[in-house]
């Protein structure tokens, strides 16, 4: 295998694809206020089609593989897909981001099915407040999943809080101590804007964050690692980790070593950029697999190198829903 990597020489081996833009859920960063509309179910690709984009990128060197959505467990059959993914040879890795709320259900039978670890988003340990940020479902359920997940060995599993200021911040404290006292990884991300979304000024950086987590004491750097870009901690006597991942205050693009697959069939070169490649067009055409690998090729040598958020450039196509985080 030689390897993929991109024009400005990052290896690229780590594939994140959305299955659905539908989640049972509203969250207020990631779905706008008026709604969004959704993808014509003809638009979306099968999981035969999913499993032909996978299949080309894993032998172009792509190992590992994150299922994505919208919330990829209200699409049926989810089982089904990871257990095609888990078949192809050169992926050693595949973990899956969700709300959670569907996991207890579900966390077994995608253990059986070749799925290694998940992310829960979770942003409040407060019943009420799930609601207002969540704008649907229930703590509990996620929290079930959580356990669920755990119990069946989807380790490690990591929680993601994004921080928003004036809506959640007052439980950093709360989410860190649950490192130390029933061994979570917690990840805090800071809030990137999305045009598409509705919550404009409440961002925290990360730097903030540290300084609320320090009476706490001090935290010390630790190996633990994903295949992405946070930077892990641990509390004094803390089973669990901290993680922190800064899109915004300290992009760490020039590590950036993935692609994005839509649930609509396009290669979105970057989380944060709207540049995308059309591969549904080309597969539903009858693309060859050699075909479908150059296309995949070309996505990987026209990533940019970095996000313009600093630029006040945010996307506008999609919102976040659509992408996957
Ligand atoms: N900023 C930061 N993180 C976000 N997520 C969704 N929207 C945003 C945003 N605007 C997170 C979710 C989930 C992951 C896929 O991305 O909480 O954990
Ligand atoms: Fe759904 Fe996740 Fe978006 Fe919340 S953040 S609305 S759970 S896709």
């Amino acid at each position: 295998m030689t390897g993929l990597s991109d024009s400005f020489q990052r290896p690229i081996d780590y594939l994140r694809i959305s299955v659905t833009d539908r989640c049972n859920l509203r969250c207020i960063y990631c779905m706008p206020t008026d709604g969004i509309r959704l993808m014509p179910h003809a638009d979306i690709l099968s999981y035969e089609e999913i499993r032909s984009i996978a299949k080309a990128a894993a032998e172009l060197g792509i190992s590992k593989i994150r299922v994505t959505g919208g919330e990829p467990l209200v699409r049926s059959g989810l089982p089904g897909l990871i257990g095609m993914l888990a078949e192809i040879n050169a992926i050693d890795d595949i973990s899956l981001t969700t709300n959670g709320i569907l996991l207890a259900r579900y966390a077994a039978e995608l253990k059986a099915a070749g799925l290694r670890r998940v992310n829960v988003s979770l942003d409040t340990l407060d019943a009420a407040k799930f609601k207002r940020i969540c704008r649907n479902g229930r703590l509990q359920d996620v929290l079930e999943g959580i356990e669920a997940a755990r119990t069946v060995g989807l380790n490690p599993v990591k929680i993601n809080m994004v921080v928003l200021s004036g809506v959640n911040d007052d439980e950093l404290r709360g989410f860190a101590r649950r490192t130390v006292t029933d061994g979570w990884h917690v990840r805090f991300i800071e809030h990137m804007p999305f045009a598409k979304n509705g919550t404009g000024d409440s961002f925290l950086s990360v730097a903030e964050m540290r300084q609320r987590l320090a009476e706490l004491g001090k935290l010390e750097p630790c190996s633990f690692k994903g295949n992405g870009p946070a930077k892990y901690f641990r509390l004094p006597r803390a089973n669990g980790t901290i993680g922190f991942i800064t899109p915004v205050s300290e992009h760490f693009c020039f590590h950036c070593n993935r692609l994005r697959l839509t649930a609509d069939g396009k290669l979105r070169l970057c989380l944060l950029g709207e540049e995308e490649i059309d591969l549904r067009q080309s597969l539903r055409g009858g693309v060859s697999a050699d075909e479908l690998k150059k296309l995949i090729k070309i996505a990987v040598v026209s990533k940019p190198l970095r996000h313009q958020l600093a630029n006040g450039r945010v996307p506008q196509d999609r919102p976040f829903s659509q992408v996957g985080g």
